[in-house]
């Protein structure tokens, strides 16, 4: 099978963008093929388009087409799985760098290769839990120290339990800003004035974790952005 004996050089050449094609009819004579890897958030699924170069964008058919496939083999979990969707629509997989096989997608592919090893459980879960837990605790003790300001005031003192902060109405437009602003941006201005401290980076440790805590207080509460 053509797909089975290009495998070997198709792994090497995938990180180039580049693949080569081994023509079984042409007595083994090598013809270059332009491909466009595309990994799911996941990275365990990576699907390479055939027919179009790495550097070029997919046309929204191909598109269209990568997604629904990428979502559909998110059904697999934990499991590797390699798909390539030739120039004619044909998709293979190989799972587990098993070697590849047919697929049509929505069908069941090599499963007993999958199970098992997909399903998270209980322990995983409560990793979870206790990595939130973790953030949530630190937000609250910043939210109740005067840590993040200077003058020694709290956001507690006027945002009890987080009362009054309705993280679940942003983003909204601020008249006060004049612009539309995130959480975070709400959080900044407090720390600015009252707390006249200075304001935190996105990804600043003590920002996510107050994010973490407001939001975690208002857990249930609908989503209503843009609520006034
Ligand atoms: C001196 C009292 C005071 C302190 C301290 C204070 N805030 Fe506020 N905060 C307010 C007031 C008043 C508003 C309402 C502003 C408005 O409606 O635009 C507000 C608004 C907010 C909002 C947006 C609420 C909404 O309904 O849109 C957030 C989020 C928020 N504060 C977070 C914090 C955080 C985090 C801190 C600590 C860093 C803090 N606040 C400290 C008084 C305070």
């Amino acid at each position: 099978m053509k797909t089975l004996r290009a495998f070997g050089v198709i792994a090497a050449c995938v990180a180039a963008g580049v693949g080569l094609y081994v023509d079984s009819r042409a007595g083994g004579a090598e013809e270059a093929w332009a491909t466009r890897t595309v990994y799911a958030c996941d990275h365990h699924k990576v699907v390479v388009v055939e027919g179009v170069r790495s550097d070029e964008k997919l046309s929204p058919r191909k598109a269209q087409q990568v997604a629904d496939l990428l979502t559909d083999l998110m059904r697999y979990c934990n499991a590797e799985v390699k798909a390539r969707i030739a120039t004619n629509d044909l998709i293979t997989l190989s799972v587990n760098g098993m070697p590849y096989v047919q697929y049509v997608p929505g069908s069941e592919p090599p499963i007993e290769l999958v199970r098992g090893k997909s399903d998270y459980g209980d322990r995983d879960r409560a990793i979870w839990k206790a990595e939130l837990d973790k953030l949530v605790k630190e937000g609250d003790r910043l939210f109740h120290s005067d840590e993040v300001g200077t003058n020694g005031i709290a956001c507690a003192m006027c945002h009890p339990h987080a009362s009054n902060t309705h993280p679940e109405t942003y983003p909204k437009f601020q008249i006060e800003m004049k612009k539309v602003a995130l959480l975070r941006d709400m959080v900044n201005w407090c720390i600015e004035n009252p707390l006249e401290g200075t304001k935190l980076a996105a990804d600043d440790p003590k920002m996510r974790a107050l994010e973490a805590y407001i939001l975690s207080q208002r857990s249930g509460v609908k989503m209503e952005a843009g609520k006034h």
